[in-house]
């Protein structure tokens, strides 16, 4: 009787919609939904660091709020919206989080970076301008053992404060100030 119990509930047809896409598998029903992103999904941007919900590492966004995906089984996850690290960027431009990660110097071996970026996206859709005190707060799930934190505080603020924007945008029209004065100086 146990068994037959077995084999019928072991394997379970599962499909979850991950960064707008379904991916469909057998799996076991006591597959950890982070184990289904890394293995069966080849997402591997999601890390495993502790498997015991300390580190933040495997942290996603599951219908908008951030989760550490080691805490729920993948079967749990049926029916539901998951966005991983792969599917913050637009088109291959980097999500404003990831330029001022990358600006801001917010990471050095990487491994907690993919967790706090999505903890910090779930952060800035609560609270647009948040304190640094609200910053670290709202990443308070995620360990990074390089940084010391610094760096990816002021890189959130960057970009809660749109400050890479800005400077996009002073950067395109000092560019374009310069090529009108030189069209003026061509037409002169
Ligand atoms: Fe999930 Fe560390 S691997 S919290
Ligand atoms: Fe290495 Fe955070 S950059 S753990």
């Amino acid at each position: 009787m146990e068994s037959l119990w077995r084999s019928s509930v072991s394997k379970w047809p599962l499909t979850l919609r991950i960064n707008g896409n379904d991916v469909s598998a057998e799996v076991e029903v006591r597959l950890l939904l982070v184990d289904f992103l890394r293995t069966v999904a080849q997402l591997t941007g999601t890390h495993v660091g502790c498997d015991t919900s300390a580190c933040g590492a495997c942290t996603v966004l599951l219908d908008g709020y951030s989760i550490k995906s080691c805490t729920m089984f993948a079967v749990q996850a049926e029916g539901h919206e998951i966005i991983t690290i792969e599917g913050v960027a637009d088109h291959g431009a980097l999500h404003p989080l990831q330029e001022a990660f990358r600006e801001h110097h917010a990471l050095q071996c990487g491994f907690c970076t993919p967790g706090l970026i999505i903890s910090a996206i779930q952060l800035l859709a609560r609270t647009s301008s948040p304190t640094r005190d609200e910053i670290r707060k709202g990443i308070a799930g995620n360990i990074c053992r390089c940084t010391g934190y610094q760096n990816i505080v002021d890189a959130i603020e960057a970009a809660s404060r749109g400050e890479l924007a800005r400077e996009a945008e002073a950067k395109h029209t000092s560019s374009s100030g310069v090529s009108q004065q030189g069209e003026e100086l061509h037409e002169s």
